[in-house]
């Protein structure tokens, strides 16, 4: 009972005060109720009160519930190394730091260790869905999953594919790379939870044979389960793939390959043509926006408005480890650069007066429905609607990083939460009604 504020669409963003949103016992919003002034009388007219167990919670004056972040994108193996070896651009940091990194997660104890930890500070941080990356390793994938259905998070969890390009020391052969990706798929469908999905994960066209990216679509459609990777997101990149694939356009690689559908989501999509966002569109598939991986691996300044007015989807990513922060918070601090970024690039390079940043309804969209629609859960979470599963952060302005000067309306204060806030802003994590993370 208190302050809600969630995202009804891209343009729409509720504040509703004294607000009832009633959760069963199962995760699930059975009732939301606005303005309620009196809860008791409110709660006379109910017939849930009769429930055997009911307990209220009340939200504070300096309080919110919002939805839970949702990450469409992040490397679990790579937060070993987040916030350190950012001198390189996209293929050399790979090289230099990415795959000696992954390629320990041979080991399932030391998998064990670092999933652990990466999997509870995101949901310290808020992140109550992510979209992870493992590594090739099958036994270390099944651990990752095995951590976050113990720890609570939704999540959708790749075992990485790569078959080519790649060192000797990280790489697997077609034929085992597509046997382990069904054995993989198989284990998490065979789990009795239905927070966690397996995700088909090519790493990028660059380490995946024509052979392997047939045989995981093909996976993909057996399974009826969605595909990521990444498109289009540094220059060296794109011209190794167009010239690796005889191919005008990196998108028209995986076109070709048939990766992209309403259930795809490419990370990236810095350096995009026309043709190749319109081709997304026709496609129905969705982008997650990398903002800090992008500034920090210099790859280039997304254009998310571009996107947003062709109609495709976009969610944020962090990326870590080529975005250095485990925090949805900061990727939208991230997007918030970009889209700023883009203005300015905009009025004074391209002498464009129009073009209009992201605002903080659009960013708050973004970090959480949004990511919902890419990963197509917008059934499921991303805003409060009833029949939604209660995945929300109860947002305490006091006692964190936040200081008050009072007279604030409400969205000013959920602007100075998005901007100023921490993980010490977050009372209480909720992924399906239940308590995954509180403030220490
Ligand atoms: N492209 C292929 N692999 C990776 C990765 O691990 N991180 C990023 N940012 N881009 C990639
Ligand atoms: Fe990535």
């Amino acid at each position: 009972y208190g302050t809600l504020i969630h995202s009804i669409s891209i343009e729409q963003l509720d504040i509703v005060s004294n607000g009832v949103l009633v959760v069963n016992g199962k995760g699930v919003i059975v009732h939301v109720e606005k303005d309620v002034e009196n809860l008791q009388e409110f709660l006379d007219t109910q017939s849930f009160k009769d429930a055997e167990t009911f307990k209220i919670h009340k939200i504070g004056a300096e309080q919110f519930l919002v939805p839970g972040f949702v990450d469409t994108h992040a490397h679990a193996p790579q937060y070993m190394f987040a916030g350190s070896g950012m001198d390189l651009q996209l293929l050399e940091w790979l090289d230099t730091h990415v795959f000696p990194c992954e390629s320990a997660f041979e080991s399932v104890d030391h998998a064990a260790e670092a999933y652990q930890k990466v999997i509870t500070r995101f949901l310290s941080n808020g992140t109550t869905t992510c979209s992870w990356f493992a590594t090739i390793h099958l036994g270390a994938c099944q651990k990752l999953v095995d951590i976050i259905q113990q720890l609570g998070q939704r999540a959708y969890v790749g075992k990485v594919n790569m078959d080519q390009n790649a060192p000797d020391y990280y790489i697997e052969s077609t034929e085992t790379s597509l046997a382990d990706t069904r054995t993989f798929i198989e284990y998490v469908q065979g789990k009795k939870t239905n927070l966690i999905t397996p995700v088909v994960t090519p790493r990028f066209a660059i380490t995946c044979s024509t052979p392997l990216m047939q045989g995981l679509s093909q996976l993909a459609k057996e399974y009826n389960v969605p595909i990521q990777t990444h498109l289009c997101e540094n220059h060296d990149e794109i011209d190794f793939t167009c010239s690796l694939f005889k191919s005008k356009d990196y998108t028209s690689v995986y076109d070709n390959h048939q990766l992209l559908n309403e259930k795809s989501y490419m990370a990236h999509c810095v350096h995009m043509t026309d043709d190749e966002i319109d081709l997304l569109a026709v496609r129905k598939t969705g982008i997650a926006h990398c903002a800090n991986s992008n500034f920090s691996l210099h790859s280039g300044v997304c254009d998310v408005r571009r996107f947003l007015t062709k109609g495709v989807k976009v969610g944020l990513g962090t990326d870590v480890a080529g975005g250095f922060a485990p925090s949805m918070l900061d990727a939208v601090r991230s997007t918030f650069f970009a889209s700023k970024t883009q203005k300015i690039m905009h009025r004074d390079i391209l002498k464009d007066k129009n073009y209009v940043p992201l605002n903080p309804n659009e960013l708050i969209f973004l970090a959480t429905l949004g990511g919902a629609q890419v990963l197509g859960l917008q059934d499921q979470i991303g805003n409060f609607e009833k029949g939604k599963a209660f995945d929300a952060l109860w947002v305490d302005l006091e006692g964190g990083s936040i200081d008050l000067m009072g007279g604030e309306t409400m969205h000013q204060k959920l602007e100075k939460f998005l901007f100023n806030g921490s993980d010490q802003n977050l009372k209480h994590v909720y992924v399906q009604g239940k308590n995954v993370s509180s403030r220490k």
